[in-house]
């Protein structure tokens, strides 16, 4: 087994969260340290919340037991919780305040690795970079520093452009980590694998022999308590810019000639730069956006996003985005990327579709009672695995033929859980891997493309279209597959 690195073990850090008190912290960022400590890949550590409430030491540490009491934790020994929890420390500081900051620059001024972690409203991120600089955590004379920014990665180019001056002012390129949790999906990582890990699919995957790939990302919940945020942002910011743009670019790129970060970011720049611009005038042609109304959705009634809190009555936020993309390269050329996502609808579904070209001549096109074009599809989540449907002939007498399906799925495979996106994000920064992480000119790139629908739709006078909660999304997002003679998959 030499030279096969299963596991990845980080020097000594500490972790500073700066919005400690908020929900990301609850639900991902303290289950995912806690799990990498259980696995024994976090053992000399510290973890400082960084926050405005006057919590102490104690509140953190009280507050992160009942993070860990549900879910997968609930069987795990107390003992090993206090053992974390002790883990734990807490500055109660706004975040201008360079006596925070001094505070905090002796507290981490012993461990190897600092780690500062952006978990907070997206407009407190300069004041933070800033007071890093002035404090001098942005650099180190042993081990690292480094800065993991969340997203909201800026709401369009111009803004987005902003937030690399200000982090490039204290920060080198690598030792910024832009997250997106999709990057850290097992199924996201393995869609390099089966592309470039196999050597039956690489000759097939291009415009020769793809007829056209959508991309779904439903979710069933409404936006729930995030109205506010919502509001200032809508599905193709949320969603569309960063996730799916995720999942697009490794779908599509050519092959990297090595695995190292640069390598296979500059392959992902590359399919972004070459996204056919949608302009105002194809605005409806290319996109369809659309608002939930009510409904009921896996047996719950669901409210209409126009009452949901926080939300102006008169709302033009979309909650529904299709697009149809194009790439112009050499590659993709002809064929078709649709995309949609929204919430609100039948099924929380998360999946990929590559769909073939019919063999050249069909000559079985009088014996199938339901033949159907080949697909492969990648399931993202919640099945994890993939599903290719190939046709056969049903056995009889007679030569008839029907697609069947071939299944993979992780759970059958593997047999054990994949880890959160999370814990491997967060364990990659702390070995200074920035594979899984978004570049500079990655994030530009797919604003640039974004912006440009942003304009048009802010030009576009038609109303929104509206579609029933627990639905397969607005009637007019038909028209996109219609229009190559193709359907969407059924949700
Ligand atoms: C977040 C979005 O980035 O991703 C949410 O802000 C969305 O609106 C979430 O619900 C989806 O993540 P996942 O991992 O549940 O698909």
């Amino acid at each position: 087994m030499d030279g096969l690195q299963f596991t990845k073990e980080p020097a000594p850090f500490v972790i500073t969260i700066f919005g400690a008190t908020g929900d990301l912290t609850r639900k991902k960022l303290v289950p995912a340290l806690f799990s990498l400590f259980l696995k024994g890949n976090a053992s000399q550590f510290k973890v400082i919340g960084f926050a405005r409430r006057p919590w102490t030491k104690e509140t953190f540490e009280a507050e992160a037991l009942s993070m860990l009491s549900g879910g997968h934790f609930s069987q795990v020994p107390e003992s090993q919780k206090r053992a974390f929890i002790e883990k734990l420390d807490y500055i109660s500081s706004t975040f201008g305040d360079p006596e925070g900051y001094a505070k905090l620059a002796e507290a981490v001024a012993p461990w190897e690795g600092k780690l500062f972690y952006l978990s907070t409203p997206p407009d407190d991120y300069p004041v933070i970079i800033e007071n890093l600089g002035k404090a001098g955590l942005n650099r180190t004379t042993h081990g690292y520093s480094r800065v993991i920014v969340e997203k909201p990665f800026g709401r369009d180019l111009a803004t987005a452009k902003e937030l690399n001056e200000v982090l490039s002012t204290q920060f080198e390129e690598n030792q910024i980590y832009r997250i997106d949790h999709y990057l850290g999906k097992e199924t996201v990582q393995n869609i390099l694998v089966l592309r470039f890990g196999n050597g039956i699919f690489e000759p097939l995957w291009n415009s020769r022999y793809i007829d056209n790939i959508q991309i779904t990302v439903a979710e069933s919940i409404g936006v729930g308590t995030r109205g506010n945020y919502y509001e200032k942002s809508g599905t193709l910011r949320d969603m569309v810019q960063n996730h799916i743009f995720q999942l697009m670019t490794l779908l599509l790129m050519d092959p990297p000639n090595d695995l190292s970060p640069d390598t296979v970011r500059t392959e992902k720049v590359k399919v972004l730069k070459s996204l056919r611009p949608i302009t105002y005038k194809d605005i409806n042609k290319y996109t369809v956006r659309g608002q939930y109304s009510a409904g009921v959705t896996q047996g719950q009634p669901v409210r209409g996003y126009l009452e949901e809190e926080g939300v102006a009555k008169d709302s033009k936020t979309e909650t529904f985005v299709a697009l149809q993309v194009h790439v112009d390269t050499w590659r993709w050329e002809g064929v078709p990327i649709f995309i949609r996502t929204g919430k609100g609808l039948g099924r929380k579904v998360s999946e990929v579709a590559i769909t073939f070209k019919q063999p050249p001549l069909q000559v079985f096109r009088n014996q199938a009672s339901d033949e159907g074009q080949n697909q492969l599809v990648l399931h993202i989540q919640p099945e994890e695995g993939f599903t290719f449907h190939i046709n056969a002939k049903i056995p009889g007498y007679t030569t008839q033929v029907r697609p069947v399906n071939m299944d993979f799925a992780y759970g059958d495979a593997f047999g054990e859980a994949t880890p959160e996106a999370y814990e491997r994000l967060i364990l990659d920064a702390l070995v200074g891997d920035s594979t899984l992480y978004t570049r500079r000119d990655e994030i530009e790139a797919s604003w640039t493309f974004i912006t440009r629908i942003l304009q048009g739709w802010a030009q576009d006078p038609n109303p929104l279209p509206q579609y029933r909660a627990g639905s397969a999304g607005p009637e007019e997002a038909k028209a996109l597959t219609a229009s190559v003679g193709q359907k969407w998959r059924k949700l």
